[in-house]
């Protein structure tokens, strides 16, 4: 038993840095010291560089911890994080249901095992482990029955949408990401956005008894379980013939970009369309736990905004067309004034909100970002793109101009920052 737990152990942490390692583009060599672990991303883009170094020599005298080794510390907790994932991962007994649908089956409170396993966690801690239909929240919104009103409706019940579904309009489907839920603004607000603004039936998806728990890399892996759930219930909206997948539109913020890749994966890229509000980096793109992330062919098109590139969000160009709002890094308009000089995390956080706060701009205001075709954001600056395809961020995205676009983007929208998080978080 110690022994095949230390195998265990050694085998994570090789992983682990290994995975790192090609991250940080140094393949093949097995760091001795973790510390050494250069977690500088490979940007070309000298002006995003001096923006960002700009901000972590302000940041660095009031939160010196943070910036001396915000890479180190999250490999060595990462590495801890995984390994209570592998050896919890035997008892969640994973298990092929009938219709090949993975389940993981709820552990019991007299499994001894178990609980000596997870001993250190609490009960809570142990339930967000577990994720099935049942543990999802699919929340039914259409026009006609206003902002105020919802329907919930239960995975496997999805007969019931029958009653309400306005035929011959489109679906939008909208979540969230990490410790944030479908109650939270920037899921509801692009809720009432469509609902204010044409004939849509829209679904607020939840998956909060999975986002809610803290230790990052377990919801992060269970992205694409959740996934495969909501393509399990898109299958049946178009079984009933209230749909068809071309008509599909999914919205994810951060965790939840990728949850909807996962679900467009499970169903061959045939949905129309995937939105991703800056997709989550972490445990995706780097220090990768779970390989399935968004990519173009989840859906038909797949529109990505990049908000906070590189400290939460995605660097990597991965739809048909991405939008990199000024610059596409944190931080973005708005952010700097509300939360410097003390508060990095909320600087980020904010970043990382404005990818749905513009798109709800987009909506009610359309094509009201329109962005530049256009290689670097050092090239957008210097107005070496003016000439260039458009097209236009948000709602409003042309599938027919594919590339990376560029373009200076501002919202009202208020700067959400660290302590929303947290007191979400305590409800
Ligand atoms: C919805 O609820 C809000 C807050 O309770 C209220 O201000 C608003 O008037 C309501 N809207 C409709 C259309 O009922
Ligand atoms: C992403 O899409 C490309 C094609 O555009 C494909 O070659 C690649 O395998 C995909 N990657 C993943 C992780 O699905
Ligand atoms: C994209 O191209 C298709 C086929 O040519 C056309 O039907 C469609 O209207 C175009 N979409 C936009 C937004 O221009």
């Amino acid at each position: 038993m110690l022994i095949r737990r230390s195998a265990r152990t050694i085998l994570l942490i090789l992983v682990t840095v290994s995975g790192v390692e090609t991250v940080t583009g140094r393949p093949g060599r097995w760091s001795s010291s973790i510390q050494q672990i250069d977690c500088r991303l490979k940007k070309k883009d000298e002006q995003n560089d001096l923006i960002q170094s700009r901000i972590t020599s302000k940041v660095q005298s009031s939160t010196p911890i943070l910036t001396m080794g915000k890479c180190t510390t999250t490999v060595i907790v990462l590495s801890l994080l995984l390994l209570i994932i592998s050896t919890n991962g035997r008892e969640l007994r994973w298990k092929r249901s009938t219709n090949n649908q993975v389940d993981i089956a709820p552990l019991t409170n007299n499994d001894a095992q178990t609980k000596s396993i997870v001993g250190g966690l609490d009960d809570t801690i142990i339930d967000r482990f577990l994720v099935n239909g049942q543990s999802l929240g699919f929340i039914y919104w259409n026009t006609k029955l206003g902002r105020n009103t919802s329907i919930n409706i239960e995975f496997g019940d999805e007969k019931k949408l029958v009653d309400y579904w306005i035929r011959g309009s489109p679906l939008k489907m909208i979540t969230h990401g990490f410790i944030r839920s479908a109650n939270d603004v920037e899921v509801t607000s692009i809720k009432s956005s469509y609902i204010d603004t044409g004939s849509y039936n829209v679904i607020t998806f939840d998956w909060s008894h999975v986002s809610k728990n803290i230790i990052y890399p377990i919801p992060a892996y269970l992205t694409s379980h959740i996934g495969h759930l909501v393509a399990e219930f898109l299958k049946k909206c178009v079984e009933y013939k209230l749909i068809s997948f071309r008509e599909i539109h999914l919205i994810g913020h951060s965790f939840g970009a990728h949850i909807f890749a996962a679900a467009g994966d499970a169903l061959d890229g045939k949905i129309g369309r995937i939105t991703g509000m800056d997709p989550a980096a972490y445990g995706f793109e780097f220090l990768v736990v779970q390989p399935k992330h968004l990519n173009s062919t989840d859906a038909q098109f797949v529109d990505v905004i990049h908000s906070s590139a590189g400290t939460f969000g995605y660097v990597e160009p991965i739809g048909h067309v991405d939008f990199y709002p000024n610059g596409g890094i944190t931080p973005q308009p708005g952010c700097m004034e509300a939360f410097l000089p003390v508060d990095f995390l909320s600087l980020v956080l904010c970043s990382h909100v404005r990818a749905p706060q513009y798109f709800v701009d987009s909506i009610y205001k359309s094509t009201s970002f329109k962005a530049v075709q256009c290689s670097s954001a050092e090239e957008y600056t210097n107005g070496l793109c003016t000439n260039n395809p458009t097209n236009f961020m948000g709602e409003d995205a042309n599938p027919n101009t594919t590339g990376v676009f560029y373009l200076k983007a501002f919202t009202n929208a208020p700067a959400i920052g660290a302590a929303n998080f947290l007191l979400n978080y305590v409800n």
